[in-house]
């Protein structure tokens, strides 16, 4: 069962914890949502506030709905979920049944933004600042050719960290 913590009580490596075992980003309602696999991002403090950072091309079914919802959801798991991560992150929504595919039992947050039973850790996040990352704005061009060369920019969104669900 997930019981509410403390921002102050978790201690995490955000570099293991994104980069390494990954996440979900999911936003919807109860009659209409998506997820997605991702594995940039972070945590830090901004404006006084706990907060999010996710990067999601707007190619992406799940950014309709980031884009249209008020926050979403990050959804963290055990090495047992890797798969599921996987299918997440290679198969869109819009074609198929992803989630169930996976294997994967959405629930909806106090908030009634999904997540997942089987994850360890759910943040509840409501969006704060959203931007399109442009070429122009790059201090180090080298990300550009290597990751933008279809010219598909990611959008960044600073998101308030509402609460943490933890098992
Ligand atoms: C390990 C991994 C990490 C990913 N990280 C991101 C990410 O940070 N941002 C992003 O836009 N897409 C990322 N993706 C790609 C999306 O998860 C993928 O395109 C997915 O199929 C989109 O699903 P959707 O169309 O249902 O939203 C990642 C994929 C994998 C496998």
């Amino acid at each position: 069962m997930f019981k509410e913590t403390d921002v102050n009580d978790i201690i995490i490596n955000p570099f293991r914890l994104v980069g390494g075992q990954w996440m979900l980003i999911s936003a919807g309602d109860r009659d209409d949502f998506n997820t997605m696999t991702a594995s940039w991002g972070g945590f830090g403090f901004l404006w006084n506030k706990p907060v999010a950072f996710v990067f999601i091309r707007p190619t992406r079914y799940t950014y309709e709905f980031v884009e249209s919802c008020e926050g979403f959801t990050l959804s963290f798991f055990g090495e047992k979920y890797r798969s599921a991560l996987k299918i997440c992150g290679s198969k869109s929504g819009r074609d198929s049944d992803k989630i169930a595919e996976a294997g994967l039992t959405p629930f909806f947050t106090p908030l009634g933004y999904p997540a997942f039973e089987e994850a360890e850790m759910v943040l509840e996040c409501k969006k704060m600042y959203a931007q399109n990352m442009a070429k122009s704005c790059f201090t180090d061009t080298s990300p550009v050719s290597t990751w933008y060369a279809d010219g598909s920019f990611h959008k960044m969104y600073v998101a308030e960290i509402l609460k943490i669900l933890k098992k």
